[in-house]
């Protein structure tokens, strides 16, 4: 059993022993033959207990000590045994060689202690005193540290084992980066917990197009240098080393310093560069960290597809729904807004950050259908006859029939919007008149955002409405046009909502004065625009 034991207390400058014994005698003696004892640069730091209960202080207080010369007999019982016992299996120490010296050649008790006491040595005083001490304490302290690099090695397998199913799942270049400092330096220190994080370390990245690599995420003495070029932040020697691991996915480990590059074939580029404790390098096998790196390379390699895929299908939806609103001459940033207004309110809502993301990235083309609408209805300034608006209602079935066939779950979320989006919660919309919740959340979401960004904007046959009138009016259609929930979250946060109005307001937008007021008209509104 490998385990209990706080890599973080263990001890670089010496080796602990602890001699216990009630015999002064064997102290002085242990003490005086070890007192220039060096073993591989480090000396002995010998601890000293005469009683079993001075014993299990010190050794309470004393995690890392490496090596226990345990008298056998302390009085007249044979308390080392049950001392013995009481290390390993109470106090869960595997690591500590333990050493059982006694006086007596007591063959039956030689024998009972080695079969079943987990012991590393049996010696008798007078010849450990004589002339086995060097070779019993060397062969103990290699054998200590042997097993401790393998219990930090398969500490740090598991660490990386779990990290690299956690890196798999991160959906954002932040996040990715702030869960790989904190496990490498995990790792490469062998900190426990959050015991650490004040070790300086940083990820920064380089997108396509850009001349500089920013910095994404920071520990210790870069904490706050988010966002900072990344030749600002490092000392010109930490910044060489960068360049010295190159363009490829390489890493360098040196005295000092892990730093290691990740390029995907996306063209993002990143660094990570993390300062080593100077345990680091007694403790983790480089061929680990290697394993390490090239785990974090192809979790990197992987989200950046990801980010890719997703930002060329969110442009693609973004331009096919430009198209849409140009054909009805709704120039500008409407679906961007709606898209926007949609995120919102999901994400208040309480959707999933999948669902959040599905309706964010189909909002845009929610009337796509009315490509299949004539410009001489889409474009008419004045109101429709009976027999064009219903034309213009069948907008929802041409769109959903577009996309309805498609297996994914993007293009099947476009789907429902674009045939739900003019249903009304009170179940007076078109083309189904589905009730309340049977219209899916997406659909009720997009009415809303739809309705708020078409109301307060200019169309070809009204001016845009002030904020007071669209707040009035969705009041009056909380529970009717609208679900109440989603009308309470715009009220809510309607500073939110007003900054992407701001941020995305429309320019050089044509202003066709034909309507002069704005009271609601629901043929020609209900007709053009989102109601
Ligand atoms: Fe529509
Ligand atoms: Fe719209």
């Amino acid at each position: 059993m490998l385990s209990n034991l706080p890599t973080d207390q263990i001890s670089n400058d010496c080796w602990k022993i602890l001699i216990i014994d009630d015999d002064n005698f064997i102290h002085k003696v242990i003490e005086e033959s070890l007192k220039d004892y060096v073993f591989e640069g480090r000396p002995l730091e010998i601890l000293q207990a005469y009683t079993s209960q001075e014993a299990l202080r010190i050794l309470s207080q004393n995690k890392d000590i490496a090596l226990i010369l345990l008298d056998v007999y302390i009085g007249s019982e044979a308390i080392g045994l049950k001392l013995a016992k009481y290390i390993r299996e109470i106090v869960g120490n595997s690591l500590v060689r333990i050493i059982l010296m006694t006086s007596s050649i007591d063959n039956t008790l030689r024998k009972e202690a080695v079969v079943n006491y987990d012991i590393n040595g049996y010696e008798y005083k007078k010849d450990l005193m004589s002339k086995k001490l060097h070779t019993v304490v060397t062969s103990s302290l290699r054998y200590y540290r042997d097993i401790l690099h393998m219990y930090n090695n398969k500490k740090a397998m598991e660490e990386i084992a779990t990290t690299s199913s956690q890196l798999f799942g991160k959906e954002s270049i932040e996040d990715f980066f702030e869960t790989t400092l904190y496990h490498l330096n995990y790792v490469i220190n062998l900190y426990e917990d959050n015991y650490g994080f004040d070790v300086s370390s940083l990820a920064a990245v380089k997108a396509n197009g850009d001349n500089h690599f920013r910095v994404v995420s920071g520990f210790g003495k870069y904490q706050s240098a988010i966002h900072s070029p990344l030749e600002d932040v490092l000392s010109d020697g930490d910044y060489g080393l960068i360049k010295d691991a190159g363009t490829s996915n390489n890493c360098i480990i040196s005295e000092d310093n892990f730093v290691s590059c990740y390029n995907s074939s996306s063209g993002v580029e990143a660094v990570v560069f993390l300062e080593m404790d100077n345990k680091g390098e007694n403790h983790v096998n480089y061929d680990i960290l290697k394993v390490f790196h090239r785990n974090i390379a192809a979790s990197f390699e992987k989200l950046c597809i990801n980010m890719e895929i997703e930002e060329t299908q969110r442009e693609i939806l973004y331009i096919l729904g430009e198209l849409t609103e140009a054909k009805s001459e709704e120039t500008g940033n409407h679906v961007l807004r709606v898209s926007k207004y949609a995120k919102i309110l999901a994400e208040k809502y309480g959707l999933s950050k999948r669902d959040v993301m599905l309706v964010t990235m189909a909002a845009p083309i929610h009337d796509i259908g009315k490509i299949a609408i004539s410009d001489s209805i889409l474009l008419k300034p004045c109101s429709l006859t009976p027999s064009e608006w219903e034309i213009v209602k069948s907008h929802t079935t041409i769109g959903y029939n577009i996309l309805k066939n498609s297996n994914r779950d993007l293009l099947k979320s476009a789907a429902i919007i674009a045939h739900q989006h003019h249903e009304r919660y009170d179940g007076k919309g078109y083309p189904q008149g589905l009730k309340g919740e049977e219209i899916h959340i997406f659909g009720r979401i997009v009415a809303v955002a739809d309705v708020f960004d078409a109301l307060g904007s200019p169309r070809v046959y009204k001016k845009p409405w002030v904020l007071n009138d669209i707040l009035a009016y969705f009041k009056e259609e909380r529970g009717k046009h609208f679900d109440p929930k989603l009308v309470d979250i715009l009220f809510e946060n309607i500073g939110e909502f007003l900054e992407i109005k701001e941020k995305f307001s429309d320019e050089n937008i044509k202003v066709i004065e034909q309507v002069s007021d704005n009271t609601f008209d629901s043929n020609t509104f209900y007709g053009k625009d989102a109601k």
